[in-house]
């Protein structure tokens, strides 16, 4: 496995690696979540490449960039393992010199749930995918279900701007008690782990009532926040059942449908999803 920091060298061990290239970008402190995306992506190319970076500008001024977990000896132990071609691990100054000023901004499907919590921060995530993308040059990049407007707006993104790779979504990996696997998990203590499986509860109560026929989005998002509100240590950011496609906000649940929320437990924010 080689290990660069430096753009020019991963250009460099690019040129050689052997087509099909799959790209996992990740912001690092890997979990089972990250590492099924590395599976998924060995499974189907001949090289593998992974990226950590945890990127300065998909996080707004109070957010909790400076105290995101960090461990990159863990993680290359874990990338190792996983028998991957390169990791590629840039400084923020080396993604973003002093210079930089271009961005990429995509249209309406920013315009809601993540992108109106956290403004910029879907900016930021296009930008660093595509520096990444053009850097590496991948035939197909994964990403995790758990991010589901992210990966809306990076599959936008490639077909509006003609991108030359395919993008893989592959599902959301669960604790067992359901809690979707994530980095920021690490800033619960015991308590609020507890607390924080309301999500993957008001998830899966959506679910169940869709199943035995349900179509009313409004009763369906009333179910899910009457829930939610039981558990004291748990705030809600938002509830949304928009269309899986433009995140158009449903009344009727007739087309796919994605189910999605933003929770604080205590101080920290948690997001989760499941399609119908
Ligand atoms: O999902 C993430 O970890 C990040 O948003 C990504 C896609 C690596 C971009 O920084």
């Amino acid at each position: 496995m080689k290990v660069t920091e430096k753009i020019d060298d991963m250009k460099r061990l690019r040129q050689p690696l052997t087509e099909p290239v799959g790209l996992v970008p990740t912001m690092g402190y890997l979990h089972e979540g990250h590492l099924a995306l590395v599976r998924r992506a060995r499974e189907e190319n001949i090289s593998v490449v992974v990226s950590i970076f945890v990127n300065p500008t998909q996080f707004g001024p109070r957010e909790d960039f400076n105290r995101y977990p960090r461990d990159p000896q863990r993680d290359l132990t874990l990338l190792e393992k996983e028998r991957t071609d390169i990791v590629f691990m840039p400084s923020p100054a080396e993604m973003y010199p002093a210079q930089f000023n271009s961005w990429v901004e995509i249209g309406k499907v920013t315009e809601r749930l993540e992108g109106a919590s956290r403004p910029g921060h879907l900016r930021g995530v296009a930008t660093i995918c595509a520096k990444l993308f053009n850097i590496i040059q991948p035939t197909k990049a994964y990403f995790g279900q758990k991010d589901a407007q992210q990966l809306v707006v990076i599959k936008k993104m490639v077909a509006d701007l003609n991108m030359n790779l395919e993008i893989v979504t592959v599902p959301t990996v669960r604790e067992p008690d359901g809690l979707a696997m994530s980095s920021r998990n690490t800033y619960l203590n015991p308590e609020q782990r507890r607390a924080a499986i309301v999500l993957y509860q008001a998830l899966s109560l959506a679910q169940k009532l869709w199943s035995q026929g349900e179509r009313d989005a409004a009763k369906l998002r009333q179910q899910m926040t009457d829930l939610i509100c039981k558990q004291p240590l748990a705030n809600i950011d938002y509830i949304s059942i928009a269309n899986a496609e433009t995140l158009d906000e449903l009344d009727r649940v007739n087309t796919p449908a994605l189910v999605s929320l933003a929770v604080r437990i205590s101080n920290t924010r948690l997001i989760d999803n499941v399609v119908l």
